[in-house]
């Protein structure tokens, strides 16, 4: 279906990835919130949309969930242009215990914005869980509890993570490979 995509990490890897995540968040988390702690959870969309769904049914615990949309990739650009936050944070963190949900760490710049945002409220914890962490110097070095992956320096697709709006579907991750795709007619440089 995707040939212009050389597979990373595959679907099983991951699903037992996420599971094994999910667990050890889920036990953490349970251990700070307590029977009567409140527990919000915050994926920063869109890329973390698949990751987020199949992390929180791996984590028997009480939460709620809270979206933040943070634009970085400006259309096809592969480098981050500076993170933007648009619309709000979830109001309300005062007293909760916050898990902020990404989909990769790479400058680390949405991450910092976002962690800062979210500390202003005084919430009574701030963890934060990536799915990809990649092999880079960051720009900004926010702190980050739980990663699922330590990749190369490489521009990944799938699983969420989109070229140019393309390829969140894929059920895996993988990383575009230049000549085919253009002999498909354009797409990831
Ligand atoms: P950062 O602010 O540079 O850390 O960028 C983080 C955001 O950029 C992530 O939430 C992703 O949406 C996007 N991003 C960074 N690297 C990649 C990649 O390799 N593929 C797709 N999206 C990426
Ligand atoms: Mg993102």
């Amino acid at each position: 279906m995707f040939p212009e995509v050389r597979v990373l990490i595959d679907e099983h890897r991951i699903a037992a990835r996420v599971r094994a995540m999910g667990e050890e968040i889920a036990r953490d988390l349970a251990a700070a919130a307590g029977p009567d702690g409140r527990v919000m959870l915050i994926p920063v969309m869109t890329g973390s949309i698949i990751f987020v769904a199949d992390l929180i049914r791996c984590m028997p615990v009480r939460l709620h969930l809270g979206v933040v949309t943070v634009s970085s990739y400006a259309g096809a650009a592969t480098e981050s242009a500076g993170a933007a936050l648009r619309g709000q944070i979830p109001p309300g963190l005062a007293g909760t215990h916050v898990l902020v949900i990404d989909d990769i760490l790479d400058s680390g710049q949405t991450l910092a914005l976002v962690q800062s945002l979210i500390a202003e409220q005084r919430p009574a914890s701030l963890r934060t869980c990536v799915l990809l962490r990649k092999a880079r110097t960051r720009r900004a070095d926010p702190p980050v509890d739980f990663v699922g992956f330590d990749i190369g320096g490489e521009f990944v697709v799938g699983y969420g993570l989109d070229h140019d709006g393309l390829y969140r579907n894929l059920p895996w991750i993988g990383v575009p490979v230049p000549a085919v795709a253009q002999g498909r007619g354009g797409g990831p440089p």
